[in-house]
């Protein structure tokens, strides 16, 4: 069933191009996003969202609110749920509550959806498996069609929900009005464009290959992005450590010199997303402060960026997401590579599950 791959995880990473097509199927049409599963009174009298996720699914909603606040300017939070479980969070009828899982079954997100549903609130679940227990909950449900994801370290689940909440975003935009029909227009363009920014080039992989070498040893990793390189920074973090065992930080690049700056030395490996479209002068400026410190860096970029060690070379220098989608399977193949160099069990890696139903 691996189809001359060596791991699910690796298949899975290959497949995004296609089932980001499927999930986009009947949905991105010429000039708008339609769901033809949400039924529009769902967001009648609606404020505010609140997204509430765990891990890889948290990440994607910290993607999300970064584009509903932008670009459909729409209020939003992002919750863990084992944390909102417990903070006593204060709930109005004006949010609506957006539950974000790829099994549907992570035990504290779903009680965290009963939750917001006792205080009255609609919900809307963006889920990967029909008829499970989170979209059996919700009041309305967006599939992210993946297919089955069997690597425990998720890749192609995250790649859909991202691309649900972009489109989400965009439905609530025109809806709503907050979106400038150019805005629009260049937004769908960039979405259909998104499968092509996803297809894995035999070079690139090649190069990830080559470079996981260097990056064996070391006092750990630390990946910085800014805005929504931000997640996407947690993310290729969680993804490593889950599946090399290597000590790894997400950090929003900014925040560096706040603190984690004294960490600084050749041997923490800094992976910069440095994205053209977005702050790029601003991330460049923070990469330097950490190379000046001798940190040891991978720029993964459009540009060439001098003080690098190592650069990872992106296409796609024409919209922030489609940077993002590019970016993303960049810090996936380092992952998957770090962790075949070391002999890990990638698809099973210790200690995790693939669907966590315990609190
Ligand atoms: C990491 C990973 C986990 C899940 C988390 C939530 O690769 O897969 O962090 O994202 O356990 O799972 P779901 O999305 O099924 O609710």
């Amino acid at each position: 069933q691996k189809e001359g791959y060596r791991f699910f995880m690796e298949k899975e990473i290959y497949e995004q191009s296609t089932v980001i097509g499927d999930t986009m199927l009947g949905r991105v049409l010429e000039d708008r996003v339609e769901f033809e599963e949400l039924d529009p009174s769902l967001f009648e009298g609606i404020r505010s969202i609140k997204i509430c996720a765990c891990g890889t699914s948290y990440h994607a909603g910290l993607t999300g609110a970064y584009l509903l606040e932008r670009l459909a300017k729409i209020p939003c939070q992002v919750e863990i749920a084992s944390e909102f479980r417990y903070k006593e969070p204060l709930l109005t009828p004006d949010t609506l509550f957006i539950v974000i899982s790829q099994s549907g079954e992570t035990a504290d997100t779903l009680e965290a959806l009963k939750m917001a549903k006792r205080a009255g609130l609609k919900s809307l679940s963006i889920c990967n498996v029909d008829n499970s227990s989170i979209v059996r909950e919700s009041d309305a449900t967006i599939l992210t069609r993946a297919g089955i994801e069997k690597g425990v370290a998720s890749t192609k689940a995250f790649a859909t929900q991202v691309m649900v909440l972009w489109m989400l975003t965009l439905y609530l935009g025109q809806k709503h009005r907050t979106l400038a029909p150019e805005t629009l227009a260049k937004e769908l363009d960039a979405m259909r464009h998104t499968p092509r920014a996803l297809l894995v080039e035999e070079k690139l992989h090649e190069k990830l290959h080559r470079l996981s070498k260097r990056y064996l040893h070391g006092h750990g990793f630390f990946f910085i992005g800014r805005d929504l390189f931000f997640p996407l920074a947690l993310e290729g973090a969680l993804k490593l450590k889950e599946i090399s065992y290597l000590h790894a930080e997400g950090y929003p690049a900014g925040e560096m010199k706040h603190g984690p700056i004294a960490l600084a030395d050749a041997e923490l490996f800094t992976i910069a997303l440095m994205p053209k479209t977005l702050l790029y002068d601003k991330i460049k400026s923070n990469v330097e402060e950490l190379s000046a410190r001798d940190a040891t860096i991978l720029a993964i970029s459009p540009e060439e960026f001098e003080l690098a060690d190592d650069f990872v070379r992106t296409k796609n220098g024409d919209h922030p997401m489609l940077e993002f989608f590019e970016m993303m399977v960049v810090t996936q193949l380092l992952a998957l590579e770090i962790s075949i160099r070391l002999g890990n069990d990638v698809d099973m890696p210790r200690n995790l599950a693939k669907s966590v139903t315990v609190e």
